[in-house]
């Protein structure tokens, strides 16, 4: 009987995926199609692999872009740090490169954002080199074709789950068995209701014969979930809005937002009036008015869920004070990079027909 890799390229050759990335070697390319689908299904990341491509055709018109404008065309995938990094690295490549893609694993692992996954996908299938991909789609096969219930998100797991991986590399066509194994776990050995009766690894699973299919693979579930509590300040004056590019270590880092004040719990618009943050933020603007409040449904981070309120304020002119806010019109909104959860709301706005003023 053929070995695992052979049936899973035979599969591979019948049923993989015409993808814009698979028709080329160029190891840029590959890179940013792996960051792009590391947080979005293909079929939304195409979209987005397209309008970067286009706007940044090679590693050096990347690297030569302002983080503002890479912000804005990752606006809605998610993950800023993943566009912050892949810009940080693109200036490497050039500073460090002379622009040209290094082509040993270190090298490559060492660039920022680049981890074990990014890495051997990246070498392997620009390359031809041998290094085994491990990402969700492939614990899920190899778990069930072993019928291993080692966590996946525990460290052992994760050895024992990259062993098992390089293992089972076909090291002729590393870039080829590395695609096909990801697209038969998001293809034919689906977490929901696999159609095992057609499978060509059915015979060889031992997950299958254990009646585990639908069990593996196994978590621990010990990653924590927080809430947050987001009150943002949507201030009007004429048709002057105001935002701040967020800093720090937080979420979000370089993306545009409304005055924000953050609370520990639930908090009403009394409570906020009260809060100092609000009170100095409302220092020398004269009259404010309350015009509208909306509240966005819980959104979910991989770490953390934000419940969140906008408030939008008239208020009668812009405090002296505010010097770390930008003050934008309204028609130009759209051209700042902002969070999901702000895209929501502005989209929210432009369905309800709410002018600005
Ligand atoms: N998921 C992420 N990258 C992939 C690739 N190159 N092939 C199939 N699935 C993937």
């Amino acid at each position: 009987m053929d070995g695992i890799g052979t049936i899973l390229m035979e599969w591979y050759r019948q049923n993989a995926r015409t993808l814009p990335w698979r028709e080329t070697c160029d190891p840029y390319r590959i890179w940013v199609s792996e960051i792009i689908l590391q947080q979005t299904r293909i079929a939304q990341g195409l979209d987005y692999y397209r309008r970067f491509m286009e706007r940044f055709p090679d590693v050096s018109s990347l690297a030569a872009a302002s983080e503002d404008e890479v912000l804005k065309l990752w606006q809605g995938l998610g993950y800023y740090n993943r566009a912050r990094n892949l810009h940080a690295a693109a200036k490497t490549v050039v500073t460090a490169y002379g622009g040209i893609f290094p082509a040993s694993y270190p090298e490559v692992r060492a660039l920022k954002g680049v981890g074990d996954y990014t890495a051997a996908a990246i070498c392997s299938i620009a390359y031809g080199q041998p290094y085994a991909v491990v990402d969700g789609n492939v614990y899920r096969v190899l778990a069930r074709l072993w019928d291993c219930d080692l966590p996946i998100d525990s460290g052992a797991g994760k050895k024992h789950f990259a062993a098992l991986a390089q293992g089972q590399l076909d090291r002729q066509q590393p870039g080829i068995y590395n695609q096909a194994i990801m697209d038969f776990g998001a293809m034919q050995c689906t977490p929901g209701q696999p159609d095992c009766s057609v499978c060509p690894l059915s015979g060889l699973c031992q997950g299958r014969a254990a009646g585990h299919v639908l069990q593996l693979p196994v978590k621990s579930g010990k990653s924590v979930s927080r809430t947050r509590y987001f009150h943002y300040l949507h201030l009007l004056c004429g048709d002057t809005t105001w935002l701040r590019r967020r800093a720090g270590k937080d979420i979000w880092q370089g993306l545009y937002e409304f005055p924000l004040v953050e609370t520990d719990g639930p908090a009403t618009w009394e409570n906020l009036r009260e809060d100092p943050r609000c009170t100095t933020l409302f220092t020398d603007c004269g009259e404010t008015e309350l015009l509208d409040t909306v509240s966005l449904p819980r959104h979910i981070l991989s770490h953390q869920a934000i419940e969140s309120c906008f408030y939008r304020i008239r208020i009668e002119y812009p405090s002296a004070e505010w010097t770390d806010y930008v003050a934008v019109e309204s028609a130009d909104i759209d051209s700042y990079a902002v969070s999901r959860l702000t895209e929501s709301y502005l989209k929210r706005l432009k369905t309800e027909e709410v002018t600005y003023e």
